[in-house]
């Protein structure tokens, strides 16, 4: 099957979907849809494949980026194929930790920690806490000395590189929320305060310049300002940066014509370009990390939707097909948050009928409750066909909600034949749980 679809992806004999050894037909039947599957090997052989070229490169840590998607199951797996994980909050942290993942493994983010969050993570001994505010320089060295620690951090830059698939734009200024911009000299300000900090240990730099990137670009024109501002700082303040992590970001196919780099030689690419950055301005080379969350857990990851209704509208330019299925928006929102594009096609058989155009559509009550815009579908389609969009294993159920009251779907691990429930599906009773009058 094409480069969107799980590794294991295959069709049985009958036509229909299968993954790691799973006919959807079945998992379906278990578990109700929608569903999300996802590809166990496939998580575990991305994760591999970044530890395996980031130790080629003498980086220092893979870190997985939670945010795509975290169950103790998917923490466990990374963990095992030798990788650290980004919690961006206390939650993140807490699923981690109760996964058995040491702290050691874990950096912390996040633009505004609460003085909880950093408590928690001290307590747990996170490897790296990554600073993103003045005011959080001052709590985090606070708490290290309340706790009688010194912590090892990373401050955030803001380089004004933003980096997206094949385009990246370089600017002198940055509008974000995230990071200590370098041309405004509040990078450089953070510096000096955490150098007078005692309880805080500075072992490197930070920058994550976008998501859903395809090539090596962006992260080598932001590469080369961090080595620059490395070698300022260096004459500045006599300070050597021993890390940099260049965040996430790297990007899948979603369609079968995005041809994103292989992990191996996107992971060399940036690396080189760091060598040559630094051997450039005559600084010693950081031990990189990088984090990513999309690239590891994305390409494994489909959801199994029902047709419900196929209704045939009349508009200007011809008839539009709407195929509505049993789920939507609540549980992949990317396509009316970003005009995500998405694959799909039919799952539960195979048909000889000619393509229809359809636009596919959930059951909210909202008019841009769209998963796919323009999709191909065998013009027999009925309701009680199952559908598969393939991709969505990164920020589909990691951004999930209950609108409209809709449970969320379970999330179940495929693999060498077998299921087995990652997230079990929500249920009224724990909606209504929540309301003390219901
Ligand atoms: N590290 C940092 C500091 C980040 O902010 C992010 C993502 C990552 C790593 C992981 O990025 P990835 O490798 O997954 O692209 N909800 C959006 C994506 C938001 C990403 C935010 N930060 C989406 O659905 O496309």
């Amino acid at each position: 099957m094409s480069n969107v679809w799980p590794p294991s992806a295959s069709r049985d004999v009958s036509g229909a979907l299968s993954v790691g050894g799973v006919d959807v037909r079945d998992a379906a039947a278990q578990f109700g849809t929608p569903l999300f599957l996802l590809d166990e090997q496939s998580v575990r052989t991305r994760a591999r494949e970044y530890k395996a070229a980031a130790t080629a490169v003498g980086a220092q840590q893979v870190y997985y980026a939670a945010k795509a998607f975290l169950a103790t199951r998917v923490a466990q797996w990374v963990h095992e194929e030798g990788l650290g994980i980004d919690v961006a909050s206390g939650g993140e942290l807490a699923v981690a930790l109760r996964a058995g993942v040491p702290g050691a493994a874990l950096v912390m983010h996040g633009n505004n920690k609460s003085a909880q969050e950093i408590d928690a993570a001290m307590a747990a001994g996170v490897g790296r806490i990554v600073l993103d505010s003045f005011e959080e320089i001052a709590r985090v060295a606070d708490a290290a000395q309340r706790a009688g620690i010194v912590q090892p951090v990373l401050l955030r830059l803001t380089i004004g590189v933003e980096a997206h698939t094949h385009e990246f734009i370089a600017t002198a200024h940055e509008d974000q929320k995230f990071g200590f911009s370098v041309a405004s000299g509040a990078a450089e300000e953070a510096l000096r305060r955490i150098v007078m900090l005692p309880s805080l240990e500075l072992r490197g730099l930070h920058s994550h310049i976008g998501s859903q990137i395809f090539d090596a670009h962006g992260f080598e024109a932001s590469a080369v300002r961090i080595v620059a501002f490395m070698a300022q700082m260096r004459e500045a303040m006599d300070i050597e940066f021993a890390e940099l992590d260049l965040g996430g970001g790297m990007g899948i196919a979603y369609l079968e014509s995005d041809d994103p780099l292989e992990i191996d030689q996107l992971t060399r690419q940036i690396a080189e370009a760091v060598v040559r950055d630094c051997a450039a301005v005559g600084i010693p080379m950081p031990a990189l990390a990088f984090e990513p969350g999309r690239s590891i857990i994305g390409p494994a990851g489909i959801t199994v939707y029902e047709v419900g209704t196929v209704k045939p509208v009349q508009t200007d330019a011809g008839v539009r097909t709407y195929v509505s299925v049993d789920g939507g928006m609540s549980d992949n929102i990317r396509t009316a948050l970003y005009d995500a594009e998405y694959t799909v096609d039919l799952a539960s058989r195979t048909s000889a009928a000619e393509p229809m155009l359809v636009r596919l559509v959930g059951k909210h009550c909202e008019s841009g409750d769209i998963v796919v815009r323009d999709a191909w579908l065998p013009s027999d389609l009925v309701p009680g066909d199952l559908l598969a969009v393939a991709a969505t294993g990164a920020y589909c159920r990691s951004m999930a909600s209950n609108y409209n009251y809709l449970p969320r779907p379970a999330v179940v691990a495929v693999a060498g034949g077998a299921m087995s429930v990652v997230l079990r599906r929500e249920t009224l009773d724990d909606l209504m749980a929540l309301d003390p009058g219901a």
